[in-house]
Order: C-alpha cells, then sequence, then structure tokens
C-alpha cells in the first residue's frame, strides 16, 4: 500500500506517543516526514531524535511542501482551529487532538471549508478504535444485550491543581472537566450506541478560587471562571438515554466510568481513556458479571491509530473512523450541555452525527 506522507505540528507532551507509534506499529499506512513548531529548535530536536527526514521551521514552511498529505495537529486547544484551517486552505487533509476546536461555529466553519476543497478533516480521541471499546461494540453489533436502552458515564475527581505543573487552564475558557475528559466519554457513547438527538444538562460551580499545590506555582490562586460539576442527559436518536457526569469537584466516589444497559443484558465498559480492557458482562438470568476476551487489537496506548486507519480509508476511498463528523458531534453535545445548562431549556442537535463502522478484527 502506498503510504501517506505527514507531518506532525506541535511536539509537546502528547507527541511522544503519536511520534513513537507513527514510526513503528502504524509505518505500513503512514511515512512520518517531518515536524513543525512554534519553537523551531523543538521541531529540529524531535526530528533528529526520531530520525526523520525534515525540520520544518515554520508551520507555514511545512504546509507549502506539496509532498506532505496529511498534518497531524497536536498544538493545543486555542490553535486547534487556525492550524486545521491554514491546513485545509493549503489542500491537506488534518487530523487533530482533542478538542476539535473551542467554539462550535469554528467547528462548523472547518468542516465546510474541508468538505470544499475536498480533504478530510479526523480528530482524536482514537480510543474508541481500541480493543476494549471496540470489544464492547462487537458485543452490541451481536445482539449480547440487546437493544441498547440507556446508559451512564461518569468522570469525577477533584482537579489537577494538587499535580499539575500549570493547571490555570483548566479553570478557564474552553477548559472544565467536560470539555476536558467528555470527548473520551461522549465518544464512546456515540460509537457504542450512534448520534445523538436533543440534550440537556446541569452545571455548578464548587469552588470559585482553587489554590494550586503542586510545584512549581503551589500557593498560586486561580479564579474559576467556567462550572466545574456538569451533569448532562442525552436522548439518542436510536431512543436509548444516558446520564453523563464529570466533575472536578468531587473527592471520591464509587461510580463505573461507563456502562450500557440493554434489554437483554447490561456491559461494563473500560475506561475510554485507554485503549484496553477490562470488559464485563451481565445477560439477563445471570447473576455474576462475567469478563470477556478481547476480540480487537490494540489494548495498549495505540494513539496514531486513528490517523492510521484515516490514512488507510483515504487510500482505500472510504469513510474514515475517527472523523470531523464524530468529533464535531461530539463537541455539539458538550456545547449544548453548557448552553442548556444556562437556558433552563433542553438543546436540539444541529449536526446529524455519525455512528463509525465496527474495526474489522484484522485491522
Ligand atoms: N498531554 C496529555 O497528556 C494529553 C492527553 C490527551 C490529549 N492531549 C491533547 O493534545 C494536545 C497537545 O497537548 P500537550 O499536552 O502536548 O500540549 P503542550 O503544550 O505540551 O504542547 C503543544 C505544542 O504545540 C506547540 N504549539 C502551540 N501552538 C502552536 C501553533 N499555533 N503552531 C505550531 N505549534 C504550536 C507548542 O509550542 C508545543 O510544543 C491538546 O489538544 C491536548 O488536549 C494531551
Amino acid at each position: 500500500m502506498k503510504r501517506m506522507r505527514a507531518g506532525i505540528i506541535g511536539v509537546g507532551n502528547i507527541s511522544g506517543i503519536y511520534l513513537k507509534n507513527l514510526t513503528t506499529v502504524f509505518s505500513d499506512r503512514v511515512e512520518l516526514v517531518g515536524c513543525a513548531d512554534l519553537v523551531a529548535e523543538r521541531a529540529a530536536t524531535t526530528v533528529s531524535e526520531y530520525g526523520l527526514k525534515r525540520a520544518y521551521a515554520s508551520v507555514d514552511e511545512m504546509l507549502a511542501d506539496d509532498s506532505i498529505e496529511l498534518i497531524v495537529n497536536l498544538t493545543i486547544p486555542n490553535a486547534h482551529y487556525q492550524v486545521c484551517a491554514d491546513a485545509v486552505a493549503a489542500g491537506k487533509h488534518v487530523y487533530v487532538e482533542k478538542p476539535l476546536c473551542i467554539e462550535l461555529d469554528e467547528s462548523e466553519r472547518l468542516l465546510a471549508a474541508a468538505d470544499k476543497r475536498g480533504v478530510r478533516v479526523g480528530g482524536a480521541p482514537d480510543t474508541f478504535l481500541g480493543a476494549g471499546i471496540q470489544t464492547c461494540r462487537k458485543l452490541i453489533d451481536d445482539g449480547w444485550i440487546g437493544k441498547p436502552i440507556a446508559a451512564t458515564a461518569f468522570m469525577t475527581c477533584h482537579g489537577h491543581e494538587s499535580w499539575h505543573p500549570a493547571p490555570e487552564f483548566y479553570y478557564k475558557k474552553g477548559g472544565g472537566p467536560m470539555f476536558d475528559m467528555g470527548p473520551y466519554y461522549l465518544t464512546a457513547l456515540v460509537n457504542l450506541i450512534g448520534p445523538v438527538a436533543t440534550v440537556s444538562g446541569s452545571t455548578r460551580v464548587t469552588f470559585p478560587e482553587r489554590t494550586i499545590t503542586s510545584e512549581p506555582l503551589n500557593g498560586t490562586r486561580v479564579t474559576v471562571d467556567v462550572p466545574t460539576h456538569v451533569v448532562g442527559t442525552l436522548d439518542f436518536t436510536s431512543g436509548a438515554v444516558a446520564t453523563i457526569v464529570t466533575s472536578f469537584d468531587v473527592w471520591a466516589a464509587n461510580l463505573p466510568r461507563i456502562e450500557i444497559y440493554g434489554t437483554e443484558g447490561s456491559l461494563s465498559v473500560p475506561d475510554p481513556n485507554t485503549f484496553g480492557g477490562p470488559v464485563k458482562i451481565l445477560r439477563a438470568g445471570q447473576k455474576e458479571w462475567s469478563a470477556m476476551p478481547l476480540s480487537h487489537a490494540y489494548a495498549e496506548n495505540s494513539r496514531g491509530l486513528g490517523v492510521a486507519e484515516m490514512a488507510d480509508a483515504i487510500a482505500n476511498k472510504r469513510d474514515h473512523r475517527a472523523s470531523g463528523a464524530l468529533t464535531g458531534h461530539v463537541l455539539e453535545i458538550m456545547h449544548g450541555i453548557h448552553i442548556a445548562a444556562d437556558s433552563g431549556s433542553r438543546y436540539t442537535m444541529k449536526s446529524a452525527g455519525v455512528q463509525p463502522q465496527l474495526l474489522p478484527q484484522q485491522f
């Protein structure tokens, strides 16, 4: 198969696992040519560390390289839209880390521009393509729990100021627990149940000010500008209903990550921020949960799988799974929950969304 020539823009914390996987496990589908970063030396160091062909002096220089077909955008959320829009304008496919964009209208503009230019947009998370959640999807498709009727999803913690070296952004616009972790949970739910039709929400700020206790900013106070306990209910087009709680306000909880309830049984879904298991099922009439073997590959940290699958889909002229339509739908659900909470009324989704196909077991 002809490999897709790709370049990474933004070589910070998360880039290491992409560089590792794209130059090893996924190098049959993607040829990683080089890197660019606002800090040019960072790109140069990375290129020599991974033995890549080219360190670009700037983002513009990479976008002007006609041989690059696909941009992997690993910049910070605030820069996602502009870097993606510039890549699309340069005629390149683009895959972006989560979230797709900050604002809803940015994602609509980006997807429309890509359609017009005839290029693809894809985006993280790609954990839903991993062994754990693909196994869950196969079990549902094969009828093990009957028809999904409901789901719960919980991500609770007490925020990140006790360990993260620069945690302020979690409490500013674009931050908060839903925009930070919601993409993993909501992408998994849409993959397992299908698109969402309407949402409602309730939010609160419990601690209007937080004190950083990690180094080097120990003692610094942060004003909290966004809701830190976000509760949503989702009505899927299939008729299923789900509850999602994401919180930075909870000290401890005994809650599952995700459970799917069907007419014939219940499915315990693994942490959607990981690629592996465990997957457990309890079918009507049984008393105990049973651990299920994983039916798919990629149980280890396989970030970059979505990029490889997108390259494969483009080469084979089929739809890719970690698509702009999916990640745009997830962004709209997150905004919808906050809009519904602010307005006190249900939010009707504008995007139709898409439920990706099950990944072939041999991919
Ligand atoms: N760090 C994690 O554990 C993690 C996990 C999952 C997802 N993510 C996502 O990955 C993305 C990157 O996160 P990170 O932690 O690696 O951030 P980071 O700040 O460590 O790295 C971002 C890099 O992008 C560069 N950059 C920023 N704006 C740019 C621009 N306009 N043009 C070119 N380069 C630019 C920066 O110089 C930096 O090198 C974010 O979207 C985040 O949500 C991060």
